[in-house]
């Protein structure tokens, strides 16, 4: 009798205990979100105050850094103002020097009407029959001997690039002006690889037969 007194005593105990604990974790959780729920708007202002000032700072930042970038633009702008005279009067003699994109224009216009056929449209040729004018020295060299070639002809042994050629090339003379001679030349003296000054429509009737 004793002992089932003390077990439902224990029991009733027991309950007690578990619902004390429940109340107690639901009391304490509220209690919790009500902390937290105080908490945050301090700890937010309080962090936005110092992102503000951190704001203002790195703004100061930003402020320094544009007048930086403002110095070092003026900076850039004088120095390339004076890199443009520079270059500028660095051109002058170049431009006179090199034969016009229009030149060059029709000269690949003259070329490819009157000479890829044989030369082919890369100045590559055809090994033991028409020379290649690619990399050619003849092409690149004297300007008078050049032009002597195309406007009065070629025929006879020569020797391009290793390779010997016996044929004839007739005079363009009779089919060319000086002037589209003079852009042939100095296309073919500017294209695959040929580097070699261009020549002028003067200069092509300075040659004579
Ligand atoms: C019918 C074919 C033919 C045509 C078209 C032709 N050529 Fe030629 N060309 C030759 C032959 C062949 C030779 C080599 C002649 C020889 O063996 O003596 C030659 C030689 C040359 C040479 C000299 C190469 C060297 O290294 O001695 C030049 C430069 C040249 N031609 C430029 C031209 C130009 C520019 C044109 C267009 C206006 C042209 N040729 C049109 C056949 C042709």
């Amino acid at each position: 009798m004793q002992r089932t007194l003390t077990v439902v005593l224990a029991g009733v105990a027991l309950a007690f205990g578990v619902a004390a604990c429940s109340g107690g974790t639901s009391g304490s959780s509220s209690s919790t979100t009500t902390a937290s729920e105080q908490a945050s708007p301090t700890a937010t202002s309080t962090g936005a105050v110092k992102s503000a000032s951190a704001t203002k700072k790195s703004t100061a930042a930003v402020k320094k850094s544009t007048s930086a970038a403002k110095k070092s633009t003026s900076a850039a702008k004088k120095s390339s103002a004076v890199a443009v005279k520079k270059s500028k009067s660095a051109v002058k003699p170049k431009t006179v020097a090199m034969a016009g994109s229009a030149t060059l224009a029709a000269g690949a216009k003259v070329f490819s009407t009157n000479c890829s056929s044989c030369h082919q449209a890369q100045g590559t040729g055809q090994p033991g029959v028409f020379p290649p004018l690619a990399k050619n020295p003849t092409v690149n060299g004297d300007a008078t001997r050049l032009i002597h070639i195309v406007k009065y002809g070629l025929s006879g042994s020569v020797a391009v690039l290793g390779t010997t050629y016996n044929g004839m090339m007739p005079a363009w003379h009779s089919t060319l002006s000086d002037a589209d001679i003079a852009a042939v030349l100095s296309y073919v003296r500017s294209s695959w690889g040929n580097k070699a000054g261009p020549i002028s429509a003067s200069q092509v009737a300075a040659v004579k037969q």
